[in-house]
């Protein structure tokens, strides 16, 4: 299937009120069925395209949902919205220390939904049999470069080899197939880029290469400085031959290529064209972060206060109207591309991947 980029501005524009029932729905006809939840905006590590080394100011605790709201608001999005998928990101989710309970609540919705996680894989070896055992049902962990120095330098921490145990748990526990996401250094990035799919063939890992979005709490972000996707195609296809995956892509955002050697297939690569290639036209998302707040795209200028309505002791018809009309005036696309565009202020580490 084609994707391509509705190349149209992300302006806005009124909408009428959204539909009282039925699956979560935008005015472009899209329906929203995976959930990404972000459970805090903290972060042991310090990527450089993410955050500065200081850090960010971080959320103060009381404005973060506790478990007793996010269940509340699960709950709703599972049995009244369609929501199929969860997926938890942060920041690193990871320094969560009830994220196995938050799982295993989430494998207790009816319908289940499919529950999933994305980590930056440090202290993921102590916690992936639990998680698994609680109900994770597949990771996406990021790594950038498997070289030691080029990972300490891009995360500003010297963790490799805790992530390279932390995949390998993964593996162990069955949590199948476990994807690493990269995202590549404007210099380094086409030697890591091979480097990382030599790594992820051999262990049987999916790699999925991420084009660089304006998400960073810097706003240093130049378009002219994002690896795209045929850049990085050109420079894999030097060390491997790659063919279009033959499954359908669906909502999937990345376009998966075969590696293959002959006859044989040894394994998958993905390359998400978030920039060069959008495929908000297929998007199927809706973002809650861990402040309660309702995105309804990555980009999105403005949010949906959940927490304020828990808090003030809205029912769940109103939680669910107010979930309703945040995606119903979900924008045709990110507008990355757009002269006018605007960066949201929101950083990526509080909103998540
Ligand atoms: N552009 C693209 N991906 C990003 N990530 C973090 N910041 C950016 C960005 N600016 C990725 C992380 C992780 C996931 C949560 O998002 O590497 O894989
Ligand atoms: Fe942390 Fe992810 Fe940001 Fe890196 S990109 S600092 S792992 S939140």
């Amino acid at each position: 299937m084609t994707v391509v980029s509705l190349g149209v501005p992300s302006v806005h524009r009124p909408v009428g009120p959204a539909p009282a029932d039925g699956p979560l729905v935008d005015t472009f006809g899209r329906v929203a069925t995976d959930l990404r939840v972000s459970l805090t905006d903290l972060c042991n590590l310090r990527c450089t395209y993410c955050m500065p080394a200081e850090g960010l100011d971080w959320m103060p605790s009381d404005q973060k949902l506790h478990a007793g709201e996010l269940m509340r608001l699960l709950r709703l999005a599972v049995t009244r919205l369609g929501i199929t998928s969860v997926r938890f990101t942060g920041g690193e989710p990871l320094v969560v220390p009830h994220l196995e309970e938050l799982v295993a609540a989430t494998a207790a919705l009816r319908p289940r939904p499919e529950i999933t996680l994305t980590t930056n894989g440090v202290g993921l070896a102590r916690r992936a049999a639990t998680l698994r055992e609680a109900g994770l049902d597949r990771i996406n962990v990021s790594l950038d470069t498997v070289d030691a120095a080029r990972f300490a330098a891009i995360t500003r921490r010297d963790r490799l080899d805790d992530v390279l145990a932390g995949l390998r748990a993964a593996k162990d526990a069955g949590l199948h197939p476990v994807k690493v996401n990269a995202v590549l250094d404007p210099v380094s990035g086409r030697a890591d880029a091979v480097e990382l799919l030599r790594f992820c063939l051999e262990h049987g890992y999916q790699l999925r290469i991420i084009e660089q979005m304006p998400l960073d709490a810097g706003h240093s972000w130049q378009r002219d400085r994002v690896l795209d996707a045929a850049e990085i195609l050109t420079a894999l296809r030097r060390h491997f031959t790659l063919q279009p995956d033959p499954q359908p892509r669906g909502s999937a955002p990345a376009q998966l290529w075969q590696v293959v050697e002959g006859t044989r297939v040894l394994g998958r690569v993905g390359i998400i064209a978030s920039v060069s290639q959008a495929f908000c036209a297929s998007c199927d998302r809706s973002r809650l972060t861990a402040d309660g707040q309702v995105r309804n795209c990555l980009f999105a200028r403005d949010e949906t206060d959940l927490r304020a309505l828990l808090r003030s002791g809205a029912d769940d018809a109103a939680l669910e109207a107010a979930w309703r009309q945040a995606m119903w005036s979900k924008a045709a696309g990110h507008g990355i591309n757009d002269p006018d565009f605007v960066q949201p202020t929101r950083p990526m580490s509080a909103i998540g991947g």
